[in-house]
C-alpha cells in the first residue's frame, strides 16, 4: 500500500521554508500531497487567491514525481481520511508553533485518531521565514529571492508593480 502523507497549509505564498519541510518529508512517504487549506483565522485575509496559490506550489514542485497539489475547503483530517492517507506533516520553526501545532494536532485527534501527526524542524536558515515576513520585506523592498521559489518572486512582480 502507497504511504502518502498530507502537508496543509495556507501556503500564502509559499517559501523555501516550506519547501525545505516538504521535500524532506517526501523522503518519508511515497506521496505527498501539499493541501492548500483554509485557516478560519486568515478567512477573506489570503494576499493570493486559492488558483494563485494552487498554481505557486505547483510550478514550485514540477520537479517532483510524488507530490501532488490539491485543495480543500473542509477539513484536513477528513480529506486525509478520504485519500487514505497515513499522515498529516507539518513543520516546527520555534516554540511558539509549537504551542499552535498542539492545539492543532489535539482537535485532530479528537476527531480522528487514525491518522498521524508527523512533525519535521525547520533548518536554522528557514526558521525566520513566514509568509507575511515575506509579503512585508517585498513591500519595503527588500530582496526576498533568495526566500522564495522562482514563480512566487514573480507573483509579486506581476501583482505590485
Ligand atoms: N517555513 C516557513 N513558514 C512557515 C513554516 C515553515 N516551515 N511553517 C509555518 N510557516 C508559516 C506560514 O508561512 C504562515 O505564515 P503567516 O501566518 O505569516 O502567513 C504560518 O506559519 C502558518 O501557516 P501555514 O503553515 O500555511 O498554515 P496555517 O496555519 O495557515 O494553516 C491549516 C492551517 C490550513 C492547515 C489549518 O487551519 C487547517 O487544517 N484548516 C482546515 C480546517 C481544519 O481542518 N481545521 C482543524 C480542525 S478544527
Amino acid at each position: 500500500m502507497k504511504r502518502i502523507g498530507i502537508y496543509p497549509g495556507s501556503f500564502d505564498p509559499i517559501t523555501n521554508g516550506h519547501l525545505d519541510i516538504l521535500l524532506r518529508a517526501s523522503k518519508l512517504f511515497d506521496e505527498i500531497i501539499v493541501l492548500i487549506a483554509f485557516n478560519k483565522d486568515k478567512l477573506g485575509n489570503y494576499r493570493f487567491n486559492i488558483d494563485e496559490r494552487i498554481n505557486m506550489v505547483k510550478e514550485a514542485t514540477k520537479d517532483y514525481l510524488n507530490i501532488k497539489v490539491d485543495s480543500t475547503s473542509g477539513l484536513t483530517i477528513n480529506y486525509a481520511k478520504s485519500h487514505n492517507a497515513i499522515a498529516l506533516i507539518r513543520g516546527i520553526r520555534v516554540v511558539s508553533d509549537f504551542e499552535y501545532e498542539w492545539q492543532l494536532a489535539a482537535a485532530n485527534e479528537y476527531i480522528d485518531s487514525d491518522i498521524e501527526m508527523v512533525f519535521l524542524m525547520s533548518h536554522k536558515e528557514t526558521t525566520f521565514i513566514s509568509s507575511s515576513s515575506i509579503d512585508e520585506m517585498y513591500r519595503c523592498g527588500v530582496d526576498i529571492s533568495p526566500l522564495v521559489p522562482d514563480v512566487v518572486l514573480k507573483a509579486y512582480k506581476d501583482k505590485i508593480k
